[in-house]
């Protein structure tokens, strides 16, 4: 559920009509809505009540200071891959000590910061990496907390490119050697054993590889309590998928739900890491139509978004919904390939889609809130993007659009 709703024809953010958005602040643009973001945190938060749990939403889905900022008032926990996305946590208000700390290249001075900061706990990628955090909690004179991410090898049936469970994937350790990792790491004058970590894959529609990983894990703690390492929290990673056409991924509260019946009465504390199930479709991506094409073979709309701003239709050959920001009957409805102005043939944003189109008409791209101006990049020179935050009838500017000065700033000729 999201409030992006027609209203007598017209697409509105929450109480604004995203045509008047248009209207002010240009487009392309992302535009965001508050009581979205709230309603998903609210519904894993809620349907943990009475459980021990942290819910970290992945900053890298859509790390906006104001989306974190938002959620952080929530006293939502946050996971994070790299010192920056901790930079931006603290600096939305985050509480550092409800961070979890993921990713399989951390720096040093990365570890050191967030050591610094006091993270709740970093969830360690590989046995060469327990090492690197033990000399660094060592200089500092602290124990780091730490999960170890295993990799529990169920197929989360989602696409290669975000399927991060399998045997074959760079994430995590294998589970079968985890033991021998833990005994290690509980030897480590530095560290902390605190928890236990997985993250299957990301997209995925159904529940079962997640109850699948849980048992495997489960088993694991079991075998490392025999072996006198006592586990505190169990982390699932994130990876809930949502609907962006004809998906039926289960509701936030019906996986939690789930998960909490497979766990039943253990004293675990619940971690979980969703990015997408709470900011996807939170989030349009509002764009204008320049042109319009028509050659023997196809209908191409031209329009003013491009993949350097959206680029998972190119990456992933991702299906977003496109919808038009005020219907129209006046124009006949024809097939057409929604394309950018970049050099690429790769460049769309969606392919044969049912449409009456004029030049100057807006078009909203759905469920663009996560993985959307995150990935966007400069490419062509176009400026990014501005960010929006619609909160009931009011419109923030949460990152306005990138200038050429902006993008050129950090570059220089060579010397006379
Ligand atoms: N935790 C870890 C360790 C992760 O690697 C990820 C996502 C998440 C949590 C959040 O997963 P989510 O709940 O959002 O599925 N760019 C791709 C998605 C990449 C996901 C990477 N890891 C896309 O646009 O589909």
């Amino acid at each position: 559920m999201d409030y992006f709703n027609y209203r007598s024809g017209e697409l509105f953010a929450e109480d604004v009509p995203v045509a008047d958005i248009a209207a002010r602040f240009g487009t392309p643009a992302y535009v965001y809505s508050r009581a979205t973001l709230e309603r998903h945190y609210r519904a894993y938060d809620e349907a943990l009540s009475g459980r021990s749990r942290l819910i970290c939403y992945a900053v890298k889905a859509n790390s906006n200071l104001a989306v974190l900022n938002v959620l952080a008032r929530l006293g939502a926990g946050f996971d994070i891959v790299s010192a920056g996305e901790l930079e931006r946590v603290i600096r939305a208000g985050g509480d550092p000590a409800k961070v979890v700390f993921s990713g399989v290249g951390k720096q040093p001075w990365e570890m050191r910061k967030a050591l610094e900061a006091g993270v709740h706990c970093f969830n360690v990628e590989s046995d060469t990496e327990l090492d690197r955090l033990n000399e660094v909690a060592g200089e500092l004179g602290v124990r780091a907390p730490v999960s170890l991410r295993v990799n529990p090898d169920v197929d989360a049936g989602t696409h290669p490119y975000i399927s991060t469970g399998l045997k074959e994937n760079k994430f995590g350790v294998d589970i079968g050697q985890a033991p021998d990792i833990y005994a290690r790491a509980n030897a480590m004058p530095n560290l902390e054993v605190i928890g236990v970590d997985c993250h299957i894959g990301s997209q995925l529609t159904t529940v079962e590889p997640f109850l699948d990983a849980l048992d495997r894990v489960l088993a694991l703690i079991d075998q490392l309590a025999e072996q006198g390492i006592r586990i505190r929290h169990l982390d699932m990673g994130g990876g809930l998928g949502v609907r962006y056409n004809q998906e039926q991924p289960p509701e936030p509260a019906e996986y939690v739900a789930k998960l909490a019946e497979r766990l039943g009465d253990r004293d675990l504390k619940l971690v979980l890491e969703p990015g997408r199930s709470i900011a996807a479709n939170a989030g349009i991506l509002v764009t204008k139509v320049e042109f319009l094409k028509c050659t023997d073979q196809r209908n191409f709309a031209i329009i003013d978004a491009a993949m350097n701003d959206l680029i998972r239709p190119a990456l992933y050959s991702a299906w977003q919904e496109i919808v038009p920001v005020v219907q129209r009957d006046d124009v006949e409805e024809k097939a057409w390939d929604l394309v950018g102005p970049v050099c690429e043939t790769g460049d769309f944003l969606g392919k044969d889609r049912a449409l009456s189109l004029a030049p100057g008409d807006l078009l909203a791209v759905r469920s663009a809130g996560a993985y959307g101006f995150v990935m966007a990049s400069n490419y062509n020179t176009r400026n990014r993007p501005p960010e929006l935050m619609v909160d009931g009838d009011q419109v923030h500017v949460v990152r306005r659009r990138e200038t050429l000065d902006d993008q050129l700033a950090p570059e220089s000729c060579l010397p006379e």
